[in-house]
């Protein structure tokens, strides 16, 4: 059984990362998406509610299971007996990064490779920062995620702004 990790903060998830998700998921046989707790950052949603809409927006595909982890990723999949580690890259920009955490994660567990998918050209400009600036602006969303979770982030980012 060969396991996979989309780790990430999916604060909220994207039409590019369920992009990533649906690519990878016929790949493995278990896709795990890991949703981190990062203490550093002040999210939009909860831990618990980035959760429940990936949940929401993946539960369509049969190898993906939605979980969160801290501490260190390799870590985390060495105790998930994974393979790989999936990652998205949109640009030249992702990867100078992208490939000293690969290099690192590999490492910390030489067992742990990294997987690169590049993203789909019309999600190139995608991220959740961009859609959190949208959203709190009061900007339209549609195209950016989901259309079922479209109310969700309106919401909140009425909220908070
Ligand atoms: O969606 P993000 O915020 O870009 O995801 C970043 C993430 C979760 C992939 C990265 O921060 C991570 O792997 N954190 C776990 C801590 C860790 O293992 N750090 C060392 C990496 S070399």
């Amino acid at each position: 059984m060969k396991t996979a990790i989309y780790p990430g903060s999916f604060d909220p998830v994207t039409l590019g990362h369920l992009d990533i998700i649906r690519r990878a998921s016929i790949m493995f046989d278990r896709m795990i998406v890991a949703v981190l707790h990062n203490q550093n950052k002040r999210p939009l949603f909860t831990v618990e509610e980035r959760m429940e809409l990936l949940r929401r927006t993946t539960r369509d595909l049969p190898q993906v299971e939605v979980a969160s982890f801290d501490g260190l990723l390799a870590d985390y999949a060495r105790v998930q007996g994974a393979c790989a580690i999936v990652k998205g890259l949109r640009a030249v920009s992702d990867f100078e990064y992208e490939f000293q955490m690969a290099l690192a994660n590999r490492k910390l567990n030489p067992e742990l490779d990294t997987v690169f998918l590049m993203t789909s050209a019309k999600y190139m400009y995608l991220s959740s920062s961009v859609v959190k600036d949208v959203a709190m602006h009061g900007g339209s969303v549609v195209g950016f995620i989901p259309d079922e979770i479209i109310p969700d982030i309106e919401r909140r980012a009425r909220k908070e702004g």
